[in-house]
């Protein structure tokens, strides 16, 4: 086996890091011209791994696990504390059930329609010049509230706004600026509040029939020895379900993108619908970036591409660089409405390591990301509204996609306007 290379380059401080954004992995494989690279990390030394091989071997919990392995500072903005991201093994398997259970064909069907009936609702309300990126954010948080079991008719409309802009911001604090970080901490903080509330509340007055939302699931889920979880870390959970789908906002902008800045798409999309909307969609979440790596400590000696990383090595997994893989993916830098027809389906329901935007790997056994299925019902809906079922015009706008924005979407979040 090949020792790893290491890079000159060194990474010592935040801004430095920040300005390379998305491209920093792709450089430092570039500059030691190998798959996998050990580079000084701000004060630690990384291992970068990617692509479909590595992939499989970073799931491999014989080989990384993932405790201990996330930085304080994302676990502050973006996925909290004490939530099942940081777990491992039999502790990891019981709480992941309670994701997953919630996602039944029946309660994705449900979802659909109700994002679906929101999502028209506030499009029949615009006339005139709208944001996309404002738009989608409010239907999201509403819609994955309700769907949740969350009464929100007890909240004024000002502290909705807020709550949905929240689920942005912890993501954005999670590696920006330290202004960014702080607002990301703060606006997490609120948020937990929100969800120890409605968690409380749900334990006090349980609804006999709601048992099954996500609600009144994480309300009373319990830890592997039955006792109940603690209200912090069921309100992290709650927001585990509610954060990343809100986050969609996210993808519905680069979607934008890719329908109204990109040449040739929309019309595609048109004449041929049925046929390439998954597919379109698969290619969406491979093309543009959004969750840049996942870290992991590797628990043995782990063999990679042919280069040895010794065991209690800090790894991260690129995944914006494994779905522009050249070694595996043709012309990775051209977008491809086409790419994924007849495979769409593989690559979100079975284990999966090609395509891996929102990691890989088995749902129930591994961290591969619990509401792959919501993303895309919530494609669906937003796709088929832009496409099939409304017209819009295109404003004058600044579609730049800065490389150096977590998360990253055009800079005018994509203005459109309607009779
Ligand atoms: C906005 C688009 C999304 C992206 C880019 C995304 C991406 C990811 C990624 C990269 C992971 C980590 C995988 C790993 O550690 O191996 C993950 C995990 C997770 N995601 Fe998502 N996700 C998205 C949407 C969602 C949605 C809509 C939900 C819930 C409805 C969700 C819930 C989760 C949960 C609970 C985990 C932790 C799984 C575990 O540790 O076992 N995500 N997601």
């Amino acid at each position: 086996m090949k020792k790893l290379p290491e890079t000159k380059v060194k990474v010592t401080d935040v801004k430095e890091l920040i300005n390379k954004g998305y491209n920093l992995l792709g450089e430092l494989r570039e500059e030691v011209g190998a798959p996998v690279v050990k580079a000084e990390f701000l004060t630690k030394e990384i291992t970068v791994i990617y692509g479909e091989e590595a992939a499989r071997k970073f799931y491999d919990p014989e080989n990384f696990k993932r405790e201990g392995a996330m930085p304080k500072p994302v676990l502050k903005t973006l996925f909290g504390e004490g939530g099942v991201q940081t777990l491992d093994g039999d502790e990891h398997h019981h709480r992941k059930s309670y994701f997953m259970d919630l996602m039944s064909p029946d309660r994705m069907e449900e979802y659909h329609e109700l994002l679906a009936k929101n999502v028209s609702k506030e499009l029949d309300k615009q006339h005139g010049e709208f944001e996309l990126f404002d738009l989608a954010n409010r239907v999201l948080f509403n819609s994955i509230s309700e769907w949740c079991g969350i009464n929100l008719e007890q909240f004024d409309s000002k502290t909705l706004e807020k709550l949905a802009r929240n689920q942005i911001s912890m993501i954005s604090g999670a590696v920006t600026s330290p202004v960014d970080h702080i607002k990301g901490i703060t606006d997490r903080n609120e948020s937990e509040k929100w969800a120890e509330d409605l968690i409380k509340e749900a334990r006090e007055h349980p609804v006999p029939g709601k048992e099954h939302l996500a609600l009144y699931t994480f309300a009373h889920a319990t830890d592997l020895d039955g006792e109940l979880l603690p209200v912090e870390v069921a309100a992290v959970e709650l927001l585990n379900i509610i954060r990343p789908t809100v986050a969609l906002t996210v993808w519905v902008a680069l979607m934008g993108h890719a329908l109204f800045a990109k040449r040739g798409i929309y019309e595609e999309l048109q004449s041929d619908f049925d046929n390439l909307q998954d597919s379109f969609i698969q290619e969406l979440r491979r093309y543009y970036p959004f969750f840049p790596m996942l870290p992991a400590i590797a628990v043995s000696d782990v063999e990679v591409d042919g280069y040895l990383i010794p065991k209690d090595s800090w790894v991260v997994l690129d995944l914006y660089g494994s779905n522009h893989d050249k070694r595996t993916i043709d012309s990775p830098e051209q977008f491809d409405s086409k790419r994924f027809v007849g495979k769409a389906k593989d690559i979100s329901y079975e284990e999966e390591y090609e395509m891996i935007a929102q990691g890989g790997g088995k749902f129930r056994e591994m961290h591969r990301c619990a509401g792959e299925w919501i993303t895309l019902h919530s494609l669906r809906v937003f796709s088929d509204h832009l496409v099939n079922q409304y017209e819009f015009t295109v404003p004058e706008q600044d579609w730049t996609i800065p490389m150096n924005q977590f998360p990253t979407y055009p800079t005018s979040k994509v203005l459109l306007f309607k009779e």
